[in-house]
């Protein structure tokens, strides 16, 4: 990434990522991401607010060159995760006088995870102010949004709220602000659903806390930086609300047709009833595009063959991961075709244990389906449709 000015005395220098379409070995990156790294210069001392993933350290310590950096006082490390925390090392090693400043929990990860010594840190509490001259930091402990470590550090003069993983976007692009608000907008849900979803309870209670701090511009440490605070922060408040829409995700797979059959009908049953449906064939999608569907609906149909007395290992995947979301459904079920037994609705709706929902009768039927199976999908499209209307959905 090219070093860009954000305001005057305050860089952008971190890297973009074209290329990864995988983070933690697990979340899809349709888009590729950054790492961003913030350099911030006082008239006393210099600081650098989070680092890059170690695959991108040269491309940090390239654009340090490029502003002729011979001197680092502070790296501020907000989260402990190696995509932002991964190039400190280095940093250390070019720069001996730096200090690390972080909270008590990420310098304990920070010595776990990269071996950094202790006699590096310079440790902060909640609401402490770190001075660099004519510029000053304000630390704010948020923890869960990833880790349990993670904190915002809030630049007051400037009014820029560095925020690391809350609030960014996992998208490569030459923006260096977010100037196609439909694209970030779509970016941004991607990375709610994907990363920030299990941690409603956490993100209610921080953006109560900084909703009285004076927000000129945002800047996460993936993807691009936000003019316009309130169009990402109103953006969560919907994505974090209790509110569901008349919406049914239905993961499936079927294996010879006759679950296949089941769900084209049921699809057609939940259109009829004016529900919005979203079918996701798992063995062709992209399970973040199932994340983001887990956003705002308020049934999920597990769709589901029995195979080897039990559900499809991918339907087993899905529902772990929509278990691990923790999304804000309030309706589920299960249908799919057995051929001889199995313990497949037992088995599904073990995993559902993080799920607050309502288990509506599931449709399990043998072999192909015939008239009176699909009789039984029209009655739970119409149990589905009568739960939504009694809920206001
Ligand atoms: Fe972008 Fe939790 O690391």
């Amino acid at each position: 990434m090219a070093v860009r000015e954000i305001k005057p005395g305050i860089y952008s220098v971190g890297a973009i990522d074209w290329d990864r379409r995988l983070f933690d070995e697990l979340i899809p990156l349709s888009d590729g991401t950054s790492y961003n790294s913030y350099l911030i210069k006082g008239n006393e001392k210099i600081a650098l607010i989070d680092t890059v993933d170690p695959t991108k350290t040269y491309e940090l310590i390239d654009n340090l060159k490029k502003l002729n950096i011979t001197n680092i006082d502070y790296v501020v490390a907000n989260h402990a995760e190696q995509d932002h925390s991964g190039s400190i090392p280095k940093i250390l090693e070019l720069f001996p006088n730096a200090k690390v400043i972080t909270n008590p929990k990420c310098k304990e990860m920070l010595k776990d995870l990269l071996l950094i010594p202790e006699d590096k840190f310079l440790v902060i509490n909640d609401g402490d102010t770190i001075s660099l001259g004519d510029r000053t930091f304000e630390f704010i402990f948020a923890p869960w949004v990833h880790w349990p470590e993670t904190m915002f550090t809030y630049l007051r003069e400037g009014k820029i709220l560095f925020t690391c993983d809350f609030l960014g976007s996992h998208l490569a692009t030459s923006d260096l602000f977010v100037t196609d608000e439909a694209k970030g907008y779509e970016s941004a849900k991607r990375y709610y659903a994907e990363i920030m979803m299990p941690f409603r309870t956490s993100i209610k209670r921080h953006l109560e806390r900084i909703k009285d701090i004076e927000v000129e511009i945002i800047a996460p440490s993936h993807g691009p930086v936000y003019t316009r605070p309130e169009f990402i922060l109103n953006a969560y408040k919907d994505w974090i609300s209790d509110v569901v829409k008349n919406e049914v995700v239905i993961p499936y797979i079927s294996m010879h047709g006759s679950t296949g059959n089941m769900v084209t009908h049921f699809v057609n049953d939940l259109i009829g009833r004016g529900i919005t449906v979203k079918p996701f064939n798992l063995t062709k999608t992209d399970i973040g595009e199932l994340a983001i569907a887990l956003v705002d609906a308020a049934t999920i149909i597990i769709a589901t063959p029995t195979v080897l007395a039990g559900p499809h290992p991918n339907i087993v995947y899905a529902t772990y991961l929509a278990n691990a979301l923790r999304p804000k459904l309030r309706f589920a079920s299960v249908i799919g075709s057995y051929g001889w037994g199995g313990r497949t609705l037992e088995m599904i709706k073990g995993m559902m244990g993080n799920l607050k929902v309502e288990i509506l009768d599931p449709v399990i039927i043998k072999g192909f389906p015939k008239e009176e199976d699909f009789k039984a999908l029209d009655i739970l499209a119409d149990n589905i449709h009568k739960k939504h209307k009694e809920h206001g959905i």
